[in-house]
C-alpha cells in the first residue's frame, strides 16, 4: 500500500491543548482509505483532519454498521514513542469487521498507517505524566442505500487525540451500580465486537445511575441477569485476599480486552494467582459483604486500571476495600504503565518503539 501524504497548510496547525481530558482534542492529520468490491482498498492517504461529507442515506447512519478500536502512543523517557500491543487491536478490529459483515483491513497496512500517522504527528504525543496519544481507528459502511444488507463500500479512518486520564477523578475509585433490569449485550449478539451499538446500548442506564450518584454500570448477562460481565466500557476483575485475581471468563458477550489479557499474563509474574470463571453476582456480593473481596477494578485501554469504591445493587450498597484504591490495582497500574511508557524493560515484547 502506498500512503499518499498530503501537505498540511500552515494555518491547519492547531495549538497543543492546555488541559487534556479524554477525547476532546484531535491532532492535525488523519488517515483515510476507501473500499469497494471493484477496487478493493484504494486512496490510502494521510491528510488534514477534517469532516467527511456523506449522503444522508449512508448505511452507517441508519443501520450502525461500524466498528472501532482504541490504542495509545506513549512518550518514552528517551523522547521516542511506544505503541502497546497494536497487533492485538488490529486482530480484534478484523474480528469485529467479520462479525459486522464488513470488509477486513490488511493487518500490516493498518499498522503501517498507524506508524506513519503517529510519526508525522509525533509532536502530539504528550510528555506529561499520565497523558498519551489515543489512537482511534474506525471502519464505517458508506453505501448510500436504505436496503438492509452489508454495505458495498467502506471508509476506514484513523484519528489521534491527545488525552489525559479517562476519568476526571484520575486514579480515584469510582462508584458502580449493578444493573439488573437492562443489559449491554447478549450471547450470540455483538457484545464481543467493538461496535458502536454496544456503547449506544449502555448510555440510557449510564445516565440513569448518575442520578443515583454512581459513575459506572456493572453489566450482568442478558439471559439470567446472574453472571457478572463488564463494567462501563471495561472488563472487570475482583481480588480475593490481596492475592487471587478473578475475572469473568469470556462468554461471547464480553469484549476480549487487551488490558485484561495483559493483566492475565503479567499478574502471575507479580505473585498473583489468576482465575477466569463464571462469576455469580450473588457470590460476589456475599464475598464483598464478608470482606473476602479486597478490591475490584475495571480494566481498559482508556483508564488502564479503574478501581471501584462501592457497588450499588437493588438499593443496597457494598463498599470495596474501605472505598479506597487498593495495593493490587496500584501495582498493576504501575507495572502496566511502566511497560507502556518504556520506563522499564518490556519482558513480554508488547511494545513497538517509533523513533522520532
Ligand atoms: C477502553 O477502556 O479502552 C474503552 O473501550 C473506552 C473507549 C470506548 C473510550
Amino acid at each position: 500500500m502506498q500512503i499518499s501524504i498530503e501537505p498540511l497548510a500552515a494555518d491547519a496547525r492547531k495549538p497543543f491543548p492546555q488541559n487534556l481530558t479524554f477525547g476532546k482534542y484531535f491532532s492535525d492529520r488523519m488517515f483515510t482509505q476507501k473500499w469497494t468490491a471493484e477496487q478493493g482498498w484504494y486512496d490510502a492517504k494521510i491528510g488534514p483532519y477534517g469532516p467527511f461529507t456523506l449522503d444522508p442515506s449512508t448505511a452507517v447512519f441508519h443501520y450502525a454498521q461500524e466498528i472501532f478500536e482504541g490504542t495509545k502512543a506513549y512518550r518514552r523517557p528517551d523522547g521516542n514513542i511506544n505503541l502497546f500491543r497494536p497487533w492485538e487491536n488490529i486482530k480484534r478490529f478484523n474480528r469485529s469487521a467479520t462479525r459486522m459483515a464488513m470488509q477486513q483491513v490488511d493487518p500490516e497496512e493498518h499498522l503501517e498507517a498507524i506508524v506513519q500517522l503517529v510519526t508525522l504527528e509525533h509532536e502530539w504525543v504528550p510528555n506529561q505524566d499520565g497523558a498519551s496519544l489515543y489512537i482511534r481507528p474506525a471502519l464505517i459502511a458508506t453505501e448510500p442505500a436504505l436496503g438492509v444488507h452489508a454495505s458495498h463500500s467502506y471508509l476506514h479512518f484513523i484519528i489521534l487525540s491527545p488525552v489525559g486520564p479517562y476519568f476526571a477523578t484520575g486514579f480515584n475509585p469510582v462508584p458502580v451500580y449493578i444493573s439488573d433490569d437492562y443489559v449491554r449485550a447478549v450471547r450470540g449478539g455483538v457484545g464481543d465486537a467493538k461496535t458502536g451499538g454496544n456503547y449506544a446500548a449502555s448510555l440510557y442506564v449510564s445516565e440513569q445511575v448518575k442520578e443515583l450518584g454512581y459513575q459506572q454500570v456493572l453489566w450482568l448477562d442478558a439471559a439470567e441477569r446472574r453472571y457478572v460481565e463488564e463494567v462501563g466500557s471495561m472488563n472487570i476483575a475482583f481480588v480475593y485476599g490481596d492475592k487471587r485475581i478473578v475475572t469473568p471468563a469470556l462468554s461471547g458477550s464480553i469484549l476480549p480486552g487487551i488490558t485484561r489479557d495483559s493483566v492475565l499474563k503479567l499478574a502471575p509474574d507479580l505473585g498473583y494467582t489468576i482465575e477466569e470463571a463464571r462469576l455469580e453476582v450473588s457470590d460476589i456480593l456475599r464475598d464483598l459483604a464478608k470482606g473476602e473481596i479486597t478490591e475490584a477494578f475495571g480494566l481498559g485501554t482508556a483508564a488502564v486500571v479503574a478501581p471501584v469504591s462501592k457497588f450499588g445493587y437493588k438499593e443496597k450498597e457494598y463498599v470495596v476495600g474501605g472505598g479506597e484504591s487498593g495495593p493490587v490495582a496500584k501495582q498493576l497500574f504501575q507495572t502496566l504503565t511502566d511497560i507502556q511508557y518504556g520506563r522499564v524493560a518490556d519482558p513480554y515484547d508488547w511494545t513497538l518503539t517509533i523513533k522520532v
